[in-house]
């Protein structure tokens, strides 16, 4: 493969100085993080915990760092080690992810963890390629584990050093296409000392510095070698394709509250597919908005169901507008599921949709009982 750097000009990247100015900065500028080893501690010969950094990585796809902080701390406290989250139920694990959002995720760290422990002796494979053969690990994450916790010189490409990428060589094809050329160019900026912290540095730089929009160039430690930098063009990077706007499906939900103490119904929602695994109020299935499947008849049993409102919620590859239907009950409804209560309703699986769902149908029982 061409490694050379694509895009207009080439900066000056000779002799590693690029990585140099990077990892200097990096050792007085690094955020603290909780599943971070810091350069101090990694000279003084301490090592990753591969598990922290496989759960880090896992849980910040999809998700900002400050969301994952607090779910790293009641995962790797409640399950210390790949051992103790493999020996867990489904449904801990499930019930603890909820809130953090694309689910898939929760189910591939479990199966990763039992694969891992069940099949490697507790032991992460110690290279991408290999590493890339687990549940829930691809291309991305393969490589920030193989740099983070065992030193591999692989090229890291997330979205925020796609941008950083984008600039330093003026890459005017758009994404995705330019993908290649990134990686190419990531792979010959990456130092064989140090791979992980250089990673890191970059997503940090990306975070705090070289940010979408009024990137803090004066304060770059790379800038001398920035080529959009150098002609004053930063914010045109990275060219985005025109996408197509996304497209919407709709859906209903039925929340049948129990008279005498407000328990609501759930049932758990098939294994595969979205959500799978979580908790819901029975939902109708999500359909594009040509033969979707809504208002009442679609509820699945009878009742005196009214409309409390509406939720919108924005998946990856489609908006989902939920009509929330209520209605009251005192018996025992003849579908699967349980009644959860309002003392156990907080410890249940459900998805930030569900919960908007179920806020959505109080706050229609509160303005129908103000009536
Ligand atoms: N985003 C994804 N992985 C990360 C990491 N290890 N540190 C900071 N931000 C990240």
């Amino acid at each position: 493969m061409d490694e050379r750097a694509p895009g207009g000009s080439q900066p000056d990247r000779a002799g590693g100085a690029f990585a140099a100015s990077l990892l200097e900065w990096y050792d007085r500028h690094a955020r603290t993080l909780p599943w971070r080893t810091s350069s101090r501690d990694l000279a003084a010969g301490v090592r990753p915990d591969p598990y922290r950094v496989w759960m880090s990585e896992i849980m910040l796809q999809q998700t900002t760092v400050a969301a994952v902080k607090s779910y790293f701390a009641a995962f790797t406290e409640r399950w210390p080690t790949v051992e103790d989250l493999a020996a867990a139920e489904d449904a801990e694990v499930m019930g603890a992810w909820a809130g953090l959002g694309y689910y898939a995720r929760a189910r591939n760290l479990l199966a990763c963890a039992r694969t891992v422990a069940g099949e490697r002796g507790g032991r992460f494979p110690d290279n991408a390629a290999e590493l890339r053969s687990l549940p829930g690990v691809g291309e991305y994450t393969s490589a920030a584990i193989a740099a983070i916790a065992f030193d591999e010189p692989v090229a890291v490409v997330d979205g925020n050093i796609e941008r950083i990428a984008t600039r330093i060589a003026c890459i005017e094809t758009p994404l995705p296409a330019a993908r290649k050329p990134i990686r190419a160019l990531v792979q010959t900026l990456t130092p064989r000392e140090r791979p992980g912290d250089f990673a890191q540095a970059m997503m940090d730089l990306g975070a705090t510095i070289c940010t979408p929009r009024k990137p803090a160039c004066v304060l770059c430690p790379v800038s001398d070698h920035c080529e959009a930098r150098r002609h004053g063009r930063q914010e045109e990077f990275p060219v985005k394709a025109a996408k197509s706007a996304k497209p919407s499906r709709v859906g209903a939900a039925f929340v049948l509250r129990r008279t005498s103490d407000g328990a609501v119904w759930l049932r758990r929602r098939p294994a595969s597919g979205m959500l799978g695994g979580m908790s819901e109020p029975p939902t109708t299935a999500w359909s594009s908005r040509a033969d979707g499947a809504t208002g009442s008849d679609a509820a699945p049993i009878a009742g005196d169901w009214r409309l409390a409102g509406f939720v919108r919620h924005g998946f990856t590859h489609f908006d989902l507008d939920l009509e929330v239907w209520l209605a009251e009950t005192t018996v025992d409804p003849a579908i699967e599921g349980w009644w959860a209560t309002p003392a156990t309703l907080p410890g249940e699986a459900l998805p930030t949709l569900m919960r908007k769902v179920l806020e959505r149908a109080e706050a229609g029982q509160a303005e129908a009982s103000a009536i």
